[in-house]
């Protein structure tokens, strides 16, 4: 179950945790990005200085020499079943932190102070850690949730801006899931300029919608199969395009796959047409576009058969 707390004082919530916690060395875990912009703002939580570690911002790290690395630090400084990592950054801090510590001596406490939009809503939520492997993504890795979480949007305003209109991807994907209300106030917000204390009511609920979905299913076996809506094809754009050494950000792809499967809802199980056109409209004027040539399809329908998702050839769309 996940303990999380949202709020506009990352470094207060901080601190009230670590006081009410025993704990014999702390480590704090970075890329360079989060190292610059966001570690400043959590220093005040600490009376003495963390250990702080910092390794190169990107998906490409998010690997077993990296775990490696990081299990040789902890061991090096002499980390104890009772110290404490905190992953400070997006969803590549969070997964692999989280795998470093779940593992270290049979398991270190951790806590999640997601940076990033689609860390806060999605990516440090839910209790998966892991590594990619062998070019698969996520292949090794392990179900165990941070000691608490803290969502603050007051990162973001340092985050790129494409990256944070990516982050939006999931949250047309959670508003959809939920309720013509929640769409619609999603649908009235531009990405590319938002009021951050709007934006944090708008990921609790985000956050919030995930949550419920975790809960109700831990195991994956059912309805949490329901946030994998936009993904079936998304994920086979995102491998279609890295195929060809084109840079496509996690959430432009779902944006692309968000659309194909409600068109396919549309066509299947007659998603209202006006709704779908909404939702293109949306995604269309806010995130980049990628070109997909008629005779590169089978491709991309090969991908989708290779997803881990898909169980026996049958590809299985949520809506
Ligand atoms: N565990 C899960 O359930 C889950 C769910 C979704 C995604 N993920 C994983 O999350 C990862 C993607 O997460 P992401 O999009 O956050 O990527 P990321 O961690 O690479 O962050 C994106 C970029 O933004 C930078 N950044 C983050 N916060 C910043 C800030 N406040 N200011 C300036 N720069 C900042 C990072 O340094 C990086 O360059 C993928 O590895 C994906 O597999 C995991
Ligand atoms: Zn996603």
């Amino acid at each position: 179950m996940n303990k999380i707390i949202f709020t506009n004082d990352v470094s207060k919530e901080l601190k009230l945790t670590i006081e009410n916690y025993s704990t014999s060395k702390i480590f704090i875990f970075t890329d360079d990005n989060t190292s610059k912009y966001c570690y400043h703002r959590i220093l005040p939580a600490f009376e003495q200085e963390p250990v702080l570690i910092e390794i190169p911002a990107g998906e490409k790290m998010k690997n077993i020499d990296t775990a490696n690395f990081l299990w040789n630090l902890l061991s090096t400084h002499n980390a104890e079943r009772t110290s404490l990592m905190i992953n400070l950054g997006g969803g590549v801090i969070t997964d692999l932190g989280g795998f470093v510590a779940s593992t270290y001596k049979r398991g270190i406490d951790f806590i999640n102070v997601p940076t990033s939009l689609l860390g806060m809503i999605d990516a440090s939520i839910g209790g998966k850690n892991g590594i990619n492997f062998n070019n698969l993504k996520n292949h090794i890795g392990l179900y165990n949730n941070p000691k608490i979480n803290i969502i603050s949007a007051e990162f973001l305003d340092t985050l790129p801006e494409d990256q944070m209109v990516s982050g939006f991807a999931e949250l047309v994907n959670h508003s959809l899931l939920t309720s013509q209300e929640e769409w619609n106030k999603i649908k009235s917000i531009n990405p590319e300029n938002v009021d951050l204390d709007y934006l944090q009511s708008i990921i609790k609920r985000s956050a919030e919608i995930k949550i419920r979905i975790v809960d109700s299913d831990p195991d994956e076996k059912d309805c949490r199969e329901a946030l994998n809506f936009g993904h079936t094809i998304g994920h086979a754009i995102e491998s279609f395009f890295t195929d060809k050494n084109v840079p496509i950000l996690h959430g432009e792809a779902v944006a692309i796959g968000l659309i194909a499967e409600l068109f396919l809802s549309n066509k299947n199980f007659m998603f209202d047409f006006k709704k779908l056109f909404e939702v293109v409209e949306y995604l269309a004027t806010y995130f980049k576009s990628f070109e997909i040539k008629f005779d590169e399809y089978e491709q991309i329908y090969e991908f989708m058969k290779q997803d881990k998702k898909i169980k026996k050839i049958k590809l299985d769309f949520h809506c």
